[in-house]
């Protein structure tokens, strides 16, 4: 298995290219199964898009990738897209319509397929995700709006079992903005008969850039951002380039590294309002941040300030970026807190952080950090994708050396993350678990 092995405190300078979206990539992947073709750019080379091609294929799509992926052939340049930036997929001749537990259980994502494939296929059968480290994660929400738009569904032996003569648009009211649930109803809808509105819709990013790429096909999408999703259905889609939306974690995620360890560093190919609940508690922890066209530049932070804060859906803080954030509370001056609302088990780094020098107590959902710790490497197990990242950033400002076990997580979310961060300075390679 492979390991980082990082040796901290090296400051970090230059300029670093934000990579696509995974969450954009993979719901805009799972849209193809809508019909027709389409090609994208901008798709970032991680596990988790693989997997879905890997999937999408064997639920009969055709898909090339033009140039095969350059980090295999040429070598890894930090500045330039590692896929050399064309997909293309279309239909193939055959429909079939499971997605298989071996595939399904690997990335909990899979269950985008669910919507696609009843709108334009009829039947879905898909293995139902179990709960994940992070929390129970059941798609309880994503099961009733399909019954409200006329499927049926049963579960047995693990499977979803769906079917339906045809998706009607509905009104469905959804009870918390869940991010992939809305993506899910949305492609539903896109063929379905009629208009479907979804209320208290997630307002995330990656669903207006999932809203932007079926409007482009000619679906009739309107108020994508917003807690208010109209869609009325069309006949077929046409087909279309698109390129994907920038990552917004992975931004958020070299913020924070700049912010820790930065002399000067720059992320570019980003917008700057997507990240704003990201620059806010950067900002006022001390940061200043310089916001160019495409581009933020962002220095280490002498004296970080402690602060409190809550993840919550877009705008509010990510969770996906509460494990990152930690490691500059525990360094901060005065104590901090976070509370984690969307996820109920989120903190699986806190005692890995705590083993490196960190003083962070959890009480229920909240994390409460002490502030003014000195980081200490040690070898620590990533439990997930964005877990690993906050050890990753722990380790860059830890002094002596870490060994971050298990980034096979990353790899599913951050693309050559070790090979961005070297060519900013960052002492970190790539090993195998307990090689000298
Ligand atoms: N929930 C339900 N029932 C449902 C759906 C969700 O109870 O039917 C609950 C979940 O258990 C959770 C909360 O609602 O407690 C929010 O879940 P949501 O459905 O919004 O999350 P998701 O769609 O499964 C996406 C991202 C996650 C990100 C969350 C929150 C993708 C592929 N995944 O997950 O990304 O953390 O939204 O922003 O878009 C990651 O990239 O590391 C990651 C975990």
């Amino acid at each position: 298995m492979d390991a980082f092995r990082i040796v901290g405190g090296h400051p970090l300078r230059g300029t670093v290219r934000i990579s696509g979206s995974k969450n954009a990539a993979l719901p805009i992947l799972f849209s193809s199964l809508l019909g027709g073709s389409f090609s994208l750019s901008n798709v970032p080379c991680l596990r988790d898009v693989k997997t879905t091609l890997l999937l999408l294929e064997q639920l009969g799509l055709k898909i090339s990738v033009r140039p095969e992926p350059l980090a295999e052939s040429k070598g890894f340049d930090h500045n330039e897209p590692i896929w050399s930036d064309l997909l293309e997929i279309s239909e193939g001749t055959t429909s079939p319509f499971e997605a298989p537990y071996d595939l399904v259980r690997t990335m909990r994502a899979s269950v985008l397929c669910l919507g696609p494939l009843l709108a334009r296929r009829k039947r879905a059968r898909v293995s139902l995700p179990g709960g994940c480290l992070i929390g129970a994660r059941p798609i309880d929400m994503h099961l009733k709006a399909f019954e409200r738009m006329g499927a049926r569904i049963t579960i047995h032996h693990g499977y979803i079992d769906a079917e339906t003569d045809g998706l009607e648009g509905s009104e469905i009211s959804l009870p918390y903005p869940t991010v992939t649930g809305t993506e899910n109803i949305m492609m539903a809808a896109v063929l379905a008969r009629g208009t479907t509105t979804i209320t208290n819709a997630a307002e995330e990013p990656e669903i207006v850039d999932l809203a932007n790429f079926l409007v482009a096909r000619g679906a009739r999408i309107t108020g994508a951002g917003t807690s208010t999703i109209r869609i009325v259905g069309v006949e077929r889609l046409d087909p279309v380039h698109y390129s994907v939306m920038f990552d917004r974690i992975e931004a958020g995620t070299f913020l924070v590294a700049a912010a820790l360890l930065g002399e000067e560093v720059t992320i570019r190919e980003v917008e700057s309002s997507p990240l704003s609940s990201i620059l806010d508690v950067l900002k006022a922890m001390g940061a200043e941040a310089e916001i160019h066209t495409g581009a933020i530049t962002l220095g280490a932070i002498r004296r970080p300030r402690g602060l409190s804060l809550r993840t919550l859906p877009y705008p509010g803080f990510p969770t996906d970026m509460q494990a990152q954030i930690l490691p500059l509370m525990a360094i901060a001056e005065g104590p901090s807190s976070v509370v984690e609302t969307v996820f109920e088990n989120r903190f699986t780094h806190v005692m890995e952080m705590n083993r490196m020098g960190a003083n962070i107590e959890i009480h229920g959902s909240q994390a409460m950090v002490r502030g003014g710790s000195r980081l200490e490497g040690a070898a620590v197990m990533a439990s997930d994708l964005r877990a690993s990242a906050g050890l990753v950033l722990a380790g860059l400002i830890a002094e002596g050396e870490t060994e971050v076990r298990r980034v096979y997580h990353i790899d599913r979310g951050y693309e050559a993350i070790e090979k961005k961060l070297e060519a900013l300075g960052a002492r970190i390679k790539r090993i195998q678990e307990d090689s000298p």
